[in-house]
């Protein structure tokens, strides 16, 4: 049977634990249709709609999605202002339906830079959700991995000077406890749509041993066949993580 159409049951064992998304193409989308970038990011926010609830169906348990990078700033404001004011409203919509669906919503990335509005509404949708064990669902915000590399080596070097750990300790357990992902697990699988093939700064240290899948796919246009697929050819693989297999 051709993956491509296989359904839910149909899908063996082995889904992958934590699937990472950076959901790329919209504006391609968009410009396609004569539209403009904003329309893309609406059909985006749509997909992103459907690929949480198939995640659920699947039985997913950890999906963490690029949203808005630390370099996304340097696209015009007016895009930058429509793309957060996007955002907030699509968490503030759906937040009761994130809930009911036992999601636990978390962010990652520096806030502060961030509109105090906008700031709120993360913190109150991470609390509200806090106690949800279905679906972790990881929103990177303003994220940048090397910027959040930087930033766990700062609080290291704190806590090295107060004493609290000595250099001879540091492994990479230990170092993982102060990136901003600490209680997450590493993605098994990331997913990049838009047939763009770079991590762009996305989950660095994260992503060592995690499996890489491309596919052309712009993201308004991804669906959960899509996303099957991609389970499908991910169950294929042999992951060593260095060894013989
Ligand atoms: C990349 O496409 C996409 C983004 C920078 C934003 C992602 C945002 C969404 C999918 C909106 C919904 C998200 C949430 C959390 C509600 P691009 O604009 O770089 O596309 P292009 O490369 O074709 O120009």
């Amino acid at each position: 049977m051709d993956p491509a159409t296989a359904t839910i049951n149909q899908i063996p064992k082995e889904i992958p634990n934590h699937i990472a998304i950076i959901m790329d193409g919209n504006g391609r989308w968009a410009k396609a249709r004569g539209l403009p970038r904003i329309a893309g990011h609406q059909k985006g926010a749509e997909a992103l709609r459907s690929t949480i609830q198939a995640c659920i169906d699947l039985k997913i348990n950890y999906l963490t999605i690029y949203a808005f990078s630390s370099e996304n700033w340097k696209r015009p404001s007016s895009e930058v202002s429509d793309l957060m004011a996007l955002l907030q409203n699509y968490v503030k919509n759906e937040i009761n339906e994130i809930s009911t669906n036992k999601i636990k919503l978390n962010f990652i990335g520096e806030r502060k830079r961030l509109d105090e509005s906008v700031q709120t509404t993360l913190r109150d949708a991470e609390h509200k959700t806090k106690n949800n064990k279905r679906l972790t669902l990881t929103v990177a915000l303003n994220y940048g991995g090397q910027q959040e590399i930087l930033e766990a080596v700062k609080d290291l070097g704190h806590d090295m000077i107060n004493g609290i750990i000595k250099p001879s300790d540091i492994n990479e357990e230990i170092f993982k406890n102060y990136l901003q992902t600490s209680d997450i697990p590493e993605p098994d699988l990331l997913i990049r749509t838009s047939g763009e093939q770079r991590l762009s700064n996305f989950l660095l240290w994260q992503s060592a041993y995690t499996e890489f899948a491309f596919t052309p796919t712009l993201w308004p246009d991804f669906n959960r066949d899509c996303l099957e697929s991609i389970i499908h050819e991910y169950q294929r693989r042999d992951r060593r993580y260095g060894g013989t297999g």
